[in-house]
């Protein structure tokens, strides 16, 4: 029996969810819950691989990629977030299975095949979605990135957010303007978590 709650962040890298899962996490904390941040890629073995080897391919792999994002996340599910869900905890999750639908989905991969490698995960209770333009979320993150990169960048990362916009219908994502300041935002997200906290 599960009681504690899985609500996630996603996004494009840039679009605030770190600072705002951890912002969140604090918040609730503040109000007497027990929330905890947690995050894919994890700092476990399969994340280490992955932030080591996986940042430096030059060309996209992405079936290999999504296998280690799937092993990665297996790990992180079963030694980390069910059992603190066992107890009670409210897991906030910067990044889970969506990240790797649209990462991956944006390199080429059928979404079909991506959900049934990932088929042991969870559906978490909750998923935040702050969404930014690609370009914006581009120019938040590399100020100094060449414009070859920056234009492949773009191409990639447009797909990235076309993907994450169609699952937010389908799924049922709450969505966010991650355009807005940080401090808006934070207070749209923690009315919205409270809401739902309160009627579960
Ligand atoms: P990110 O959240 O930026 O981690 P960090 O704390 O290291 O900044 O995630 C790293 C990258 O991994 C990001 O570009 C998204 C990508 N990613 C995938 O492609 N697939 C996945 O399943 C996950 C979890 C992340």
């Amino acid at each position: 029996m599960l009681k504690g709650k899985l609500i996630v962040f996603e996004g494009l890298d840039g679009s605030g969810k770190t600072t705002q899962a951890f912002m969140l996490v604090e918040a609730l904390n503040r109000r007497g819950y027990k929330a905890e941040y947690t995050c894919e890629p994890t700092y476990g073995r399969v994340g280490d691989l992955i932030r080591l080897h996986v940042s430096k391919l030059k060309s996209r792999k992405p079936i290999y990629e999504a296998l280690l994002f799937a092993a990665d996340r297996y790990e992180h599910i079963f030694r980390e977030v069910k059992p603190k869900l066992r107890k009670g905890v409210i897991m906030i999750s910067d990044r889970y299975v969506y990240s790797s639908l649209a990462y991956q989905g944006a390199g080429g991969l059928s979404l079909e095949w991506l959900k049934s490698i990932n088929f042991f995960a969870p559906k978490p209770d909750l998923t935040i979605y702050l969404d930014v333009p690609a370009r914006e979320a581009l120019a938040r993150k590399h100020k100094s990135a060449s414009r070859r990169t920056v234009f492949e960048d773009l191409e990639f990362q447009s797909k990235v957010r076309e993907i994450y916009l169609k699952l937010a219908e389908e799924e049922g994502f709450l969505k966010f303007d991650g355009t807005k300041p940080v401090e808006t935002v934070h207070r749209e997200v923690l009315r919205a978590v409270l809401r739902f906290l309160r009627k579960t």
